[in-house]
This record gives structure tokens, C-alpha cells and sequence, in this order.
């Protein structure tokens, strides 16, 4: 198997998660940690992004300085919990182009099945980082990312919050081109394509819908 995931090692971030795995963590706390988490995630995940110089003046002098090359870089949320990764993100990089995918669970099959999809134009030329708090099963993130290919993506990313060994071989295998980053790589998924210890269903902890 090709290694594409890679688990930010960083105390601030290992702090942060810890909290949102607590079960006594209210939904607002909830929502504004991963806000953190989500900016820090952003941070590490745009860490390649290309540079020009610009010529500028500053108040004593003028020079060539470092400017962001190239296409607006792309978010692209697997609804619904991506969008709560997706707001940190754009704190970091307010002119970043977003996308969002529809994806729901069969909860028999634990298959993904598309319901929405909606993306920028100009993919082809754009960083195209897709968000989903949950790596569990692997499918979502599979289907999501095999469907912005056909749209055209070609340099992909996906960043987590916390992956299952599970999904992220299954990801690794279905999308060895595409680097994985997440804050936890957790034990294993439970029966229910749940991810142990985990932190429940992000989606339900985000917006209190349990
Ligand atoms: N989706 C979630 O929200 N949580 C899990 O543990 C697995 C999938």
C-alpha cells in the first residue's frame, strides 16, 4: 500500500482534539474548536502552495516580495459535516474558491450515494483540498474524490479530522495520488462503520442534531 496519510503531530492540535472527543463537550465549544483545529489543519495543508514576487512599496522602501501563484486554490466540503472544517479553512484563505458534494451513507451498505454537486470552474488549474471531519470507511471520501476527477481535479488533497487505519488504506488504495491529512489517526471502526474511540457523529456533534 502507498503511504499518503500523514497525522499532524502538534501539541496545540492533540489538545484540541482531545476536547472534541470528550462527550461533555457542548455544541457550541464543539463548533468553535473545530473552527481552531480546522485553521491549524488548513495551515499544514496549504504549506506547498506556490510564490511569486510582486513589487511593492513600503513606508521606507520598495522591493520583491512573496505573492500566491496561480489559480485560486479550491475547498471542496462533503456535506454536511465538511462544512464545519470548511469555515476554519476560509478564516485561513478568505478568497479560496468552495465546492460541495453530497454524499449520504447507506446505512446498509455503508456505500456512498451522490445527491448534490457543485464545484468551481477551472478545476483542472486549482489545489483542490476536499474536507470531511470522518475517515472512516474510506467510501464518502472514494466516491468524492473519484467524482472531482471526472470534473477534471488533477492535484487533490484530503484533510480530516480523524482517520480510521480502515479508510485510509482503502483511500490509499483507490487514490494513491491523493495525500491524506488528519489531526488522529484513531484504533478501528466499530460494526457500524464507526470510528473507535473517535469522537461520535461529527455531523450530529457540529450541529447538535443527535
Ligand atoms: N462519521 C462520523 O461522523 N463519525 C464516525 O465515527 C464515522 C463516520
Amino acid at each position: 500500500m502507498t503511504q499518503t496519510l500523514s497525522v499532524i503531530d502538534h501539541p496545540l492540535i492533540k489538545h484540541k482534539v482531545t476536547l472534541l472527543r470528550s462527550k461533555e463537550t457542548s455544541t457550541g465549544e464543539f463548533r468553535r474548536i473545530l473552527r481552531e483545529v480546522s485553521l491549524l489543519l488548513a495551515y499544514d495543508a496549504t504549506r506547498d502552495l506556490e510564490l511569486s514576487e510582486t513589487e511593492i512599496e513600503t513606508p521606507l522602501e520598495r522591493g520583491r516580495f512573496p505573492i500566491l501563484e496561480g489559480k485560486k486554490l479550491c475547498f471542496v466540503s462533503i456535506l454536511r459535516a465538511g462544512n464545519g472544517l470548511l469555515d476554519g479553512m476560509l478564516d485561513l484563505v478568505p478568497s479560496a474558491r468552495v465546492g460541495f458534494i453530497g454524499l449520504y451513507r447507506d446505512h446498509k451498505t455503508l456505500e456512498a450515494v451522490e445527491y448534490y454537486f457543485k464545484v468551481p470552474e477551472l478545476l483542472p488549474e486549482r489545489l483542490v483540498i476536499v474536507v470531511d471531519p470522518m475517515l472512516a470507511t474510506g467510501h464518502s471520501a472514494i466516491a468524492a474524490i473519484t467524482r472531482l476527477k471526472k470534473a477534471g481535479a488533477k492535484r487533490i488533497k484530503f484533510v480530516c479530522l480523524v482517520a480510521a487505519p480502515e479508510g485510509a488504506k482503502a483511500m490509499a488504495d483507490a487514490h494513491p495520488d491523493v495525500p491524506i491529512l488528519a489531526a488522529a489517526l484513531d484504533r478501528q471502526l466499530n460494526e457500524k462503520g464507526y470510528i473507535l474511540p473517535g469522537l461520535g457523529d461529527a455531523g450530529d456533534r457540529i450541529y447538535g442534531t443527535a
